[in-house]
C-alpha cells in the first residue's frame, strides 16, 4: 500500500531528497514529474546516499562509485574498493505521484 511521503514540490526537478519514514531511510529521486525510490544506504559499505550523483536514472555513490539503476535497484559498477556488505543490489520501492503528493510503497521490490 502506497503512503502519502511529501509534496512534490519538496524535491526539485533533477535533485533527491532524504526522509525518513516509519523506521525506513528513504532516498526519493525526481526526473520531472517521476520519482523514483530507494533505500539510503548504499549496499557496498551500508554508508549514506546523501552525496550520490543522480542522473536521471542512475546513482552513483561517491564513496567508492559504485552506480545503481535506480529502477531495477541493480549494481551497473562495481565499487572500487572491496570487500563489500555482501548484497549487490539497492532496495528500491515503488513510487508515484499523485495530485502533487509522492506515494511510496514501503515494502521492498528488491532485495539484493
Ligand atoms: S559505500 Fe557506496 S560505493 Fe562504497
Amino acid at each position: 500500500m502506497h503512503r502519502d511521503i511529501c509534496a512534490l514540490r519538496e524535491i526539485r526537478d533533477g535533485g533527491k531528497k532524504r526522509i525518513n519514514v516509519g523506521g525506513v531511510k528513504l532516498m526519493l529521486c525526481r526526473r520531472g514529474n517521476q520519482v523514483l525510490a530507494s533505500e539510503n544506504r548504499c549496499p557496498h559499505q551500508n554508508l549514506p546516499l546523501r552525496f550520490a550523483r543522480f542522473d536521471g536514472h542512475k546513482l552513483t555513490c561517491r564513496f567508492h562509485n559504485a552506480r545503481y539503476d535506480l529502477e531495477s535497484g541493480e549494481l551497473e559498477k562495481k565499487p572500487w574498493l572491496l570487500p563489500n556488505s555482501g548484497r549487490d543490489c539497492l532496495v528500491t520501492y515503488d513510487a508515484k505521484v499523485k495530485d502533487g503528493r509522492v506515494l511510496v510503497d514501503l515494502d521492498p521490490d528488491v532485495v539484493g
